[in-house]
């Protein structure tokens, strides 16, 4: 894992393997975002050669030369910020410089720190870019080992602030991540239940794991239903934040089904290949609330893991099954694919009997969203206020979220002959179908949907800070919208 550490020292006469240096794309070629420790004329040279460097400043672009005499790393690693300085394309310029620097042992980052912003940014950038899923394969370089964030402001309290909270966003991107890229061979919901309660040891998190049997006591019907065609008996996880004092009580839901098979409306072999990654939002859930105990904020928060693997045993259920849901709604299930809205729909309405000041679920949810919003946007639906205190969270912290209405016509579709519901309506639109499903288990509480089913695995190339693989895209939005929360 990768070691940061904040300093004042001179980063022209740090040594280290590498100094990550920035490159802006401005309006006349690429401009050297070189920090006023650096020497004058190290500067110059370098800012002049840019052009026959073929260095453009462009994102993701990331370019490597010899350092020089003048500085003490061995080599410079130009790094592309884009157009615009901002705290998002600092934190993918180094998240890409970091990701390029797998298998050295030491850098110094002399990229723009001259406030807690940029300093928070870079960390986070640099430790999000750091990441290695190395549980199964050894063959691939470390990441560095450890980096010296150069910035004036080291030992001032808003970066040691900072550099904590980006540390909080990097351990908790991490622990998705890593369990979005377990295979489900290793993760099934029993041993994500013992993952989780390793994970609150030693924390402020509390947890309570219910099992096939206390579920099936509790009437989780939807969870059950969904699990009943694998051999791995569906858990739910309940982890708890209550600190003394809290300004308010949120209650965060998450998706977590280990393999989505489809069941016995069983995916073509194509789309099965990543849903491994259909765990994403349990995954970001757990971590989420990890972090906000990590950081200690005033805010009471109750996560709740609804955890089922899909498959088409000899048990499963069959489509145009009635099942009973935990508030007594019956659903007539016509596709067992549509599994998701069976746990979340239990896991709501027991998030919903504590009465928390909002409600908030995250879950990979539906194929429509991919196709509205694409690999790296995700979607939000639910009620005005929360729905809009999560766009405003993701805004302020880099994510990608945009608002989706729920239109009551479409909840016509839904309508079963033999049952309260149906688990599928109408095709166009099946987001929106798919979060008006969940509206129904929600009540009066204030309440938002994250569909990340696009965002929260990468099949492309690793860019900025974000690896191939699972991404942990969402968890910096529901943090944030906790951090809102604690300073209202
Ligand atoms: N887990 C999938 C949604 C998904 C699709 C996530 C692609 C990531 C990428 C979900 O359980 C699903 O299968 N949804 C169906 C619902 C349909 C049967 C109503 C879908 O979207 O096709
Ligand atoms: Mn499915
Ligand atoms: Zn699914």
């Amino acid at each position: 894992m990768t070691d940061l550490k904040v300093s004042t020292k001179d980063p022209a006469r740090t040594d280290a393997d590498a100094i990550v240096i920035g490159v802006a794309a401005g309006d006349d070629g690429p401009r050297l975002l070189a920090s006023a420790q650096l020497p004058k004329k190290t500067v110059a040279s370098l800012a002049a050669i840019l052009p026959a460097l073929g260095v453009s400043g462009k994102a993701d672009e990331v370019v490597r030369v010899p350092a020089g005499e003048e500085l003490a790393a061995t080599v410079i690693v130009l790094t592309g910020v884009g157009p615009e300085v901002t705290a998002e394309s600092l934190r993918r310029a180094a998240g890409a410089a970091v990701r390029s620097l797998a298998g050295t042992a030491d850098a110094v980052l002399a990229l723009p720190a001259d406030d807690a912003d940029q300093v928070g940014a870079v960390a986070e950038g640099a430790l999000m870019g750091a990441y290695r899923f190395d549980h199964y394969k050894t063959t691939d370089p470390a990441p560095v080992a450890r980096l010296e964030l150069a910035t004036p402001l080291a030992r001032t309290k808003e970066a040691r602030a900072a550099l904590a909270r980006a540390q909080a966003v990097g351990d908790g991107v991490r622990g998705v991540r890593d369990l979005v890229n377990a295979s489900p061979r290793h993760l099934y919901p029993a041993s994500f239940a013992d993952e989780a309660r390793a994970a609150v040891r030693g924390t402020k998190v509390k947890i309570t794991v219910l099992d096939e049997t206390e579920l099936a006591a509790q009437g989780f019907g939807g969870i059950l239903a969904v699990g009943q065609g694998s051999a791995r008996p569906p858990r739910l996880v309940k982890v708890a934040y209550a600190p003394a004092r809290a300004k308010a009580h949120y209650a965060l839901v998450g998706k977590g089904i280990t393999f989505d098979s489809g069941g016995l409306s069983l995916k073509p072999a194509k789309s099965m290949e990543t849903m491994k990654d259909d765990m994403a939002g349990a995954a970001t859930v757990l971590h989420t609330v990890l972090a906000a105990a990590a950081l200690e904020l005033p805010v009471r928060v109750t996560g709740w893991l609804a955890l089922a693997e899909n498959m088409p045993g000899g048990a499963a259920q069959r489509p145009s099954d009635v099942i009973t849901m935990r508030d007594g709604t019956t659903v007539e299930v016509l596709n067992t694919d549509a599994e998701g809205r069976l746990v979340l729909g239990d896991a709501l309405v027991a998030a919903c009997e504590e009465k928390p000041d909002a409600v908030l679920d995250i879950a990979t949810l539906t194929g429509a969203q991919v196709v509205a919003l694409g690999s790296r946007v995700g979607a939000v639906m639910g009620t005005d206020a929360v729905r809009g205190e999560v766009l405003s969270a993701a805004e302020q912290v880099g994510e990608q979220f945009w608002p989706m209405p729920l239109p009551a016509e479409l909840r016509e579709s839904l309508k079963s002959p033999v049952a309260d519901i149906a688990n599928m309506g109408d095709r166009f639109g099946g987001m929106l179908v798919a979060g008006l499903f969940l509206k129904e288990f929600v009540g009066a509480a204030p309440w938002a949907h994250l569909d990340i089913a696009g965002p929260a695995y990468n099949e492309s190339a690793a860019y900025g800070y974000t690896p191939k693989g699972g991404t942990g895209m969402g968890l910096r939005t529901l943090l944030g919208v906790l951090e809102q929360a604690a300073r209202r």
